[in-house]
């Protein structure tokens, strides 16, 4: 694997793979030194170009429980504030050594484009609204330790992602989180349906393969995961809905419907969360929700993913 820059772009081995070896890197999270030699003398520079806490800060957690020299770099503070182009940026941190970037940028496009123009390894942590590959790994990473299929050697088969039904649910229109999800889903065989109101379902969506309504109640009882997404009131200009209380009643996951979820079904949520908006804190609270499981998945994905790209095959 020479860049991750789209969940499209993973075969089912290789997405198994790094499910696979994530596993062996989440044990690490529990021990009370979390350090492996494997990335020593590798140099990983996190470039983000648009706020974030989880994923800059698992990535920066993974490279340094793996001994690589990681470098933080956002707009404030690089000569890109002074005018200079990505390409001469990229260009420039490149010719110093760098092995690996990790790169979230608000241009669709912009970081497969950087990694045209550089010898190290890119991973896209998050373009746009086009696509957030490492997002859609952890939350797999997640389900399928739900799912309860990862056995005693500590790997699950894929084959627990088939027939599971993964209802998507909110502003997709805006999100890079559920072009990546659908990508992966379909690899891994689940199948998807997106719930969005008229106005936040992305066009040509029924193109994608997935199933697509605008009745979440038409889907609530027979979901195994319900994945809310986050009101990206940033990215809207204009009225996508006509108030947040109406959103909310369609949309959300208030007590009365998160009553209606079947036994051992999941809710996840990428975060940042809008609680009271897309999720009530009875939903992001509650004993089936993986969210912070979620979080913790960020770390041994991305230490999976830096593996992969930086430190040779996992046999
Ligand atoms: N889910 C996600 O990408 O969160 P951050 O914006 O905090 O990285």
């Amino acid at each position: 694997m020479r860049h991750l820059l789209s969940a499209g772009d993973l075969s089912l081995a290789e997405a198994t793979s790094i499910l696979d070896v994530a596993e062996e890197m989440h044990t690490i999270q529990s021990r009370q030194i979390k350090k492996l030699p494997t990335l020593r003398g590798r140099t990983v520079i996190n470039m983000f170009f648009e706020d974030s806490t989880r994923t800059r800060t698992s990535f920066e957690m993974a490279g340094k429980w793996m001994s690589a020299d990681t470098i933080n770099i956002s707009t404030k503070g690089s000569s890109t504030s002074k005018g200079e182009s990505l390409r001469d940026t990229m260009l420039t941190l490149d010719a110093m050594g760098t092995d690996c970037f990790v790169i979230r940028h608000g241009s669709s496009g912009a970081v497969a484009q950087a990694a045209s123009w550089v010898r190290a390894h890119v991973v896209n942590a998050g373009d746009g609204t086009h696509e957030h590959p490492t997002q859609a790994l952890l939350d797999a990473f997640a389900m399928r330790r739900h799912f309860g299929t990862v056995d005693e050697s500590g790997t699950g088969g894929d084959e627990v992602f088939a027939g599971k039904r993964i209802a998507i649910v909110g502003d997709l229109l805006h999100s890079r989180v559920v072009r990546s999800n659908v990508l992966l889903q379909r690899t891994l065989g689940s199948s998807v349906t997106l719930v969005a109101p008229p106005t936040l379902l992305p066009t040509g969506v029924e193109q994608w393969g997935v199933g697509v309504t605008s009745d979440l109640d038409e889907v609530i009882e027979g979901a195994d995961v319900v994945m809310m997404l986050r009101v990206q009131r940033e990215r809207m200009h204009g009225g996508f809905f006509p108030t947040e209380r109406e959103y909310t009643e369609l949309y959300g996951l208030p007590p009365q419907r998160l009553a209606r979820l079947k036994p051992g079904a999941a809710i996840c949520h990428p975060g940042p969360m809008n609680r009271g908006l897309e999720i009530s804190s009875e939903a992001a609270d509650a004993a089936n929700s993986l969210i912070l499981e979620q979080v913790t998945a960020g770390v041994s994905v991305r230490m999976s993913v830096l593996y992969h790209l930086l430190g040779g095959s996992p046999e």
